[in-house]
């Protein structure tokens, strides 16, 4: 096959950062995807109905002229958030709140340590049917990095689905076979956005020969294993996986560093990256339903009425891009070939 149309896809799952960065990552979301959801941990993060409205409109300012795409805003659930963030929230259209444990990843020092203690918050939200979307992994010091997502669905999550039986759960870019089969044998309500890096990598990618730093994302890359059961889950016929890019700039200093940041910046090249993996995977049959169908159906959004074409042609990624502020970024899979390229209409 050397093209391949479907409907227009979505971002269940992004970072567009925030002021002239904006500049860049919304046209390079907005070229592909028709809607994202956008990632609350700002410094300082985007915790209530008007931070994220302000967002919004930030972000709308600097959509390329003639685009339709819209943000789907989230806020960040702190240990201070009420019911009544959450009722004014879900009134000003906001479209899930987002859980991060404390310490886990990019910007969640403001994030919540006491899980049980949001109970009521939860409980407000399965009320008022607003998705609630989870960086799964525990943060405690002594527990293995690879292990972190394991233990989080044992420890804290199953509870908070046995709990919560009419919250909509969206388990974020997840990385193990664990977390694969806990989605699967979960009720309807429980799915799970996968990231282009954690189908194409595994965390060889990260370290033989030399450290990658700009293959370093969280949850951290697993072993092949858990690569392979992402691959069969996202090709299996189940409507509980969808496309979630994580994407997440990080100035190439910040990575390129003794201490360097976590995430990848995917947005250029995401839908191309995924049709790879479906063709390998001799499935790209199955691309519309994770890009495009699944995602809606479980928010209870309309689906896409526009369509994009993929064209099989090979292209390079850049090996790097400036930005408005004269830093560079490097792309994920930067001087690597992608086999699909968008056709501009
Ligand atoms: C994300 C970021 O940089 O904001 N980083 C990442 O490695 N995925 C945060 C997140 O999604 O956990
Ligand atoms: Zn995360
Ligand atoms: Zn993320």
């Amino acid at each position: 096959m050397n093209e391949i149309t479907i409907i227009a896809p979505d971002d269940w799952h992004l970072h567009f950062r925030d002021g002239d960065l904006l500049k860049e990552t919304v046209p390079a979301t907005a070229r592909c995807f028709k809607r994202a959801i956008v990632m609350p941990n700002l410094v300082p993060p985007v915790i209530n109905a008007s931070m994220a409205e302000e967002y919004k409109q930030r972000i709308l300012q600097v959509l390329p002229v003639n685009s339709s795409f819209e943000p789907l805003m989230t806020i960040y659930l702190t240990n201070q958030t009420t019911s009544q963030d959450i009722i004014q929230a879900k009134q000003s259209g906001v479209t899930a709140a987002k859980l991060y444990p404390a310490g886990a990843t990019t910007n969640s020092d403001a994030a919540v340590s006491q899980l049980d203690a949001l109970y009521p918050v939860f409980e407000t939200m399965s009320e008022q049917e607003m998705p609630l979307l989870i960086h799964g992994e525990v943060t405690e010091q002594h527990i293995d990095i690879f292990d972190r997502e394991k233990i989080f669905i044992d420890q804290k999550l199953s509870k908070i689905v046995e709990n919560f039986p009419q919250l909509k759960i969206v388990f974020e870019h997840i990385t193990t076979k664990e977390a694969a089969d806990f989605v699967l044998q979960a009720s309807d309500r429980v799915a799970a956005t996968i990231t282009p890096q954690h189908l194409m990598l595994n965390r060889n990618d990260l370290l033989v020969g030399g450290i990658r730093p700009h293959n370093f994302c969280l949850p951290v890359l697993k072993r092949n294993i858990h690569q392979e059961a992402l691959r069969q889950a996202v090709i299996a016929g189940t409507n509980k996986f969808f496309l979630g890019t994580d994407s997440a700039p990080h100035e190439k200093h910040k990575k390129e560093s003794s201490c360097g940041c976590a995430g990848c910046y995917s947005a250029w090249s995401a839908i191309e990256l995924y049709a790879q993996v479906f063709e390998e995977l001799n499935a790209l049959d199955k691309l519309e339903a994770f890009a495009s169908t699944n995602g809606p159906d479980f928010y209870q959004l309309p689906r896409n009425k526009s369509t994009i074409t993929l064209i099989k042609q090979d292209w390079i990624i850049p090996s790097d891009i400036k930005l408005p502020n004269g830093e560079f970024i490097v792309p994920f899979f930067a001087g690597e070939t992608v086999k699909w390229q968008l056709k501009n209409k």
